[in-house]
This record gives structure tokens, sequence and C-alpha cells, in this order.
């Protein structure tokens, strides 16, 4: 990809945004128009650390193990590494299931994550470190720093960030070129999507070497600029936000606001369910970038979703946000507080 943006909107887009077939390729706002795709070359490497081992590292650690890579999985709480192989080898029995993975995979992927509590130790002899660490702004630069001082010196510290700016956390290596964004989509095994992010010194080399990887692990990446939530959540988390305020005030229930946006506009999932996937204290947390990024007011997260945090109702994880989940099945009711 070309350069996009950096205050250059002052060039009309000639044909709309996009151009007629055979060559679909995206106008950008002020620049070049760029195409996404480029030829798929073996990045040579190996062996990866994932820190973090929630509803996101499980995922990413998942898929890198699957398709071959050495992984260490790194977390501060024990429970939370168990829970995440658990989770993984539930997930890859589901895929045995349903015929797109074969029975032997299965003990093979398992094989290859080893999990730890130390970053020291951890990261020590990898390429690649893929952060996916609570959505913390000051807990991912103490993360980074510590990535830095204890990984190889041409290892790629990649974040999983949904929205926090990547110059800002490389600011805090000695190696801001090697710094990039790797975000992920939940839940990773099945999204095809990662959104990776150029921060303001990040080099050619290692912004081809994660779109390389990035097919290499069956996905398409996109490569965007580094602006708060980047594309996916500058665009999406004012949806969810507005979803809650529909919700707040009164203008439909759970129910109908989801099936509204599922049955009208063709959305796999309603946004307030997306919210109970993605994790409420997730998204109030990219709404507060996006509010203090930009200082508009229609970043400003809604009360209900503020007080559902304070509340420790954080959807999915949780085991109730704006439904309640049972833990065996998965089945969803909307939750108690939305129908008294
Ligand atoms: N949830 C989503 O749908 C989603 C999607 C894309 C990106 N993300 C991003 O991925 C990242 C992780 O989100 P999540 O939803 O998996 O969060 P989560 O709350 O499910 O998991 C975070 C994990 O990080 C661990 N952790 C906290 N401090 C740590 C430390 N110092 N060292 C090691 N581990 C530590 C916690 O113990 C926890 O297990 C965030 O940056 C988030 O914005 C989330």
């Amino acid at each position: 990809m070309t350069n996009v943006g950096f205050g250059m909107h002052n060039r009309a887009c000639p044909a709309g945004f996009y151009l007629s077939p055979p060559t679909l390729q995206v106008c950008s706002p002020g620049t070049a128009i760029f195409n996404t795709f480029a030829t798929v070359k073996s990045t040579r490497m190996k062996k990866i650390a994932v820190i973090g081992a929630g509803t996101m590292g499980n995922g990413i650690a998942h898929v890198f193990a699957m398709n071959g890579y050495a992984v260490h999985l790194i977390d501060i709480s024990e429970s939370a590494l168990q829970k995440a192989l658990a989770t993984i080898g539930k997930n890859l029995d589901r895929m045995i299931a349903k015929g797109k993975l074969e029975e032997t995979a299965k003990t093979e992927t398992l094989d290859r994550i080893t999990t730890m509590t130390a970053i020291a130790e951890g990261v020590a002899d990898r390429d690649l470190i893929v952060e996916a660490a609570t959505e913390n702004p000051d807990l991912k630069r103490k993360i980074f720093q510590e990535m830095d001082t204890h990984a190889p010196a041409h290892a790629i510290l990649a974040t999983n960030t949904s929205s926090i700016s990547i110059t800002w956390i490389a600011a805090a290596t000695k190696r801001p070129d090697q710094v990039i964004g790797m975000h992920f989509m939940n839940p990773v095994p099945v999204m095809k999507l990662v959104e990776v992010i150029r921060g303001y010194a990040t080099s050619d080399t290692v912004t081809s070497t994660i779109m390389t990887l990035s097919k290499e692990l069956g996905k398409t990446p996109v490569e965007v600029n580094d602006y708060p939530g980047f594309v996916a959540n500058r665009i999406l988390m004012p949806m969810i936000n507005e979803a809650i305020e529909t919700l707040f005030e009164g203008v439909g229930g759970v129910e109908e606001i989801d099936q509204v946006m599922k049955l009208g506009m063709a959305h796999p999932m309603g946004p307030l369910q997306l919210a109970d996937f993605i994790g409420l204290d997730v998204c109030l947390s990219i709404l507060q970038v996006l509010h203090d990024g930009f200082g508009r007011p229609k970043y400003a997260p809604c009360p209900l979703l503020v007080n559902m945090v304070a509340a420790g109702k954080l959807g999915v994880k949780t085991g109730e946000g704006f439904y309640r989940y049972d833990p065996a099945t998965r089945e969803k009711e909307v939750a108690p507080f939305f129908t008294r």
C-alpha cells in the first residue's frame, strides 16, 4: 500500500470510492489508489510469542500453532493460561467435527504451544512477539519496554491493540522501526482480516514481512495508517455505542435492536451481542481512546456502557452483558437487568 492520508485529504477520487472491475482498487482520500495484495513469500519466522492469553491471545496462539509455528503463550495469570489451552482444545475439536482439520492436528497444534508467566524468559529467543494483553495504554507501554529489553535485536514487536497509537507504543522502545500493529479479529481462527497498522517509524521491511506472514496464516491483511481506532474500530465502535444509546433511551429492547441490524442490514450478529463477544470493557477502552484522540463528543461512551463495566457485566467472558450466557451450551437469553 502506498501511504494514505496524513492530512492530505484534498484530492477528489475520480470515480467514486471504487474503480470499475476487473481491478478492484480503493481510492484513498488525498493520495494514490492502492491495492492491498502483494506476492506471498516465506518470512522464515519460526518462533513466536503471544503475550496475553485472553479472548484474543488464545485465538492468535491457536492460529500460529496450527500453521506450524512454535508458540510461547505468556500471561501473568496461570488460570488464564489453563483456560486458554482448554479453549484452544475445544475450538480445534469444533474444526475437526466440521471436517476442517485432521484429528491428528489437534495434538500437534497443542504440542507447539508452551505456556509461561514471565515475559523475559518467554520472548528471549523469539522472531516475532504479538502483544494481546488488556487494552490499557500504560500497561502496553510497560510490556513493550520489557519486550524490547529481552527480545533478540532482530525480533519484530507487534501489538493486537484495537485502538491505541502504534507510534506512541513504539516510542517506549529502542526499535520503533520494528514495532507494528497486527490487529486480528474475534474469533481469530474464523475471521479472515488482519488490520496491519503502520506506525510513524515502522519500516517498509517490517510492514511487508507482517503482510506476508499474515497471508501465510491464511488471513487477508489490509494495511492502514496509525490514527485512533485505525479503520475497523473507528467505524465499528460508534455503531455499537449508538446501539447502546438506542437501548438506553428506550427506543428498542436488546433483542429488537439486534434483530433490526441482523435482518435489516444483513449483519451476522446484532451490535449488542457483538459488544458482548468483544467484551464491554474492551469496547469502553476503545471509545475512550477515540474520544481522547479526536476530542469529539460523538465518541463519548454511553453512560449505560460505563455502568455495565463498573458492575462487572463484561459480556461473554463474565457470563453476562446485554445477554446472559449458559456456560455449558453458550445459549443466550436477554440479561435480567433489561427485562425488569
Ligand atoms: N476482544 C476482542 O474482540 C478484540 C478484538 C481485537 C483486538 N482486541 C485487543 O486485543 C487485546 C486483548 O484483548 P482481549 O479481549 O483478549 O482481553 P482479555 O481481557 O480477554 O485478556 C487480556 C489478558 O491479558 C492478560 N494480561 C494483563 N496484563 C498482563 C501482563 N502484564 N502480562 C501478560 N499478560 C497480561 C490478562 O491476564 C488477560 O488474560 C486488547 O488490546 C484488545 O483491544 C480485542
